[in-house]
């Protein structure tokens, strides 16, 4: 029998003190698909070859800088080399690397919001299609087994317990920055409110886009128009900390979408509600292992990870049985374990994983909410 070997992947950010860096390789690491050989962890380094050690990255590949990593990366033997590469820096370096590492023959993991304006989206995605390289965009609650879940009735239509959809309620709240903590120099705060290191949205970019992706995901159908207004509550804030936007779908279902970073006391309040013909739907992501179910004859039901009733999509996403609690790590992991097998399959990305395609949409609905509010909160 052949032994499956785990895919090498590197590391692009993430070094001591960093938030995404430390989730994106535990959830790498979490199915025995990926090793960890190398990184540019930090724009300092020392700072970098600190968290290589910790990490168990040899101090020979833990790199001065991302470009002398990709450059010496790509010149050792192809069954040494990187083949992945995960960027978990602050949005403006995303495109670069993204584009640098799929042109030198890597597949690429990056975190959201994929960049900071359409022409750098474009340009990777032109990057996607000429390196016949895979793509992740981690839109991580995608990976959550309810998450999945509601996709999966909502696709059944009138089949369904939901019926044909007419409403969508997506909502993104937290509270962190409801004062003006970017002047402490408090790391994560600083180069999100800085529109050359984050990109014009603040909460849009940040959560925003979570809460954009995960109406598309789990209706299977895109926003096609909108009508925004953001705004900054915190004296000073050169990005909104604050946005709103009703909301339209193909199909003609429309909703609303809020997301805010100064609702005080929030942790981190990404919810969604789906109301159709014959019945609703619930998911919130601080109890990320129910879905409830609305209909006019009972009261709301839960569905639970874990159980037999759930269909395939939903059962496949989970690790343990019903009652042993599966969250933000796990769904993380989903995407990097069906990534590692888009990969190893040589074929395409799978339909329903965030890729290119959502990634270039993220930054599009950022660009749309702000237009919009610009010129009035007229549609767009
Ligand atoms: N999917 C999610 O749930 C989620 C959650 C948090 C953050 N994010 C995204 O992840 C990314 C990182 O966010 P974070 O909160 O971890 O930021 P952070 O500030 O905590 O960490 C950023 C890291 O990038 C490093 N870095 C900066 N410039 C670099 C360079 N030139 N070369 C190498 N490393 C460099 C920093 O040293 C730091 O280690 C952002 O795009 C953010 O939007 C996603």
């Amino acid at each position: 029998m052949k032994t499956i070997l785990p895919l090498r992947l590197a590391m692009v950010g993430g070094g001591p003190g960093a938030f995404i860096g430390a989730v994106h390789r535990t959830a790498a690491l979490m199915d025995g698909e990926f090793t960890l050989v190398a990184g540019a962890l930090s724009s300092d380094s020392d700072k970098c070859q600190e968290r290589a050690a910790e990490w168990g990255i040899a101090p020979a590949r833990a790199y001065e800088s991302w470009r002398q990593m990709l450059e010496r990366e790509a010149a050792l033997p192809p069954e040494t080399r990187a083949e992945v590469i995960s960027i978990v820096t602050p949005n403006h370096l995303h495109h670069e690397v993204a584009i640098a590492a799929l042109d030198a023959g890597f597949h690429v993991a990056c975190d959201k919001p994929m960049t900071t304006s359409s022409a750098n989206a474009t340009a990777m995605a032109e990057a996607v299609a000429r390196s016949a390289k895979l793509f992740l965009l981690t839109h991580n609650y995608t990976g959550a087994p309810m998450v999945r879940e509601a996709r999966e009735l909502v696709a059944r239509g009138e089949e369904g317990p939901i019926g044909t959809l007419r409403k969508v309620y997506v909502e993104y709240l937290q509270g962190w920055l409801s004062e003006d903590l970017e002047s402490s120099g408090q790391k994560q705060a600083s180069w999100r409110t800085n529109p050359a290191l984050n990109g014009p949205g603040g909460s849009l970019g940040d959560i925003g886009t979570h809460a954009h992706n995960l109406a598309e995901f789990i209706t299977g159908q895109k926003i096609t128009r909108l009508l925004g207004a953001r705004r900054s509550f915190v004296e000073g804030r050169a990005v909104d900390d604050d946005a709103m936007a009703l909301i339209e779908f193909e199909s003609g279902a429309d909703g609303m979408l809020r997301c805010s970073q100064v609702c005080v006391g929030r942790e981190n309040g990404l919810s969604i509600q789906l109301f159709g013909t014959k019945g609703g739907l619930e998911w919130r992501q601080e109890h990320p292992n129910d879905l409830t179910i609305y209909s006019a004859n009972e009261g709301p039901l839960t569905r639970r990870t874990g159980n037999g009733y759930l269909s395939a999509f939903a059962q496949s996403s989970g690790r343990v049985p019903a009652g042993h609690p599966e969250g933000y790590l796990e769904s993380f992991a989903n995407l990097y374990r069906e990534f590692a097998a888009a990969i190893r399959s040589g074929g395409a990305m799978p339909e329903h994983l965030p890729s290119i395609a959502a990634g270039v949409r993220g930054v599009q609905f950022i660009e749309r909410v702000i237009a919009s509010s610009e010129a009035g909160s007229t549609w767009r």
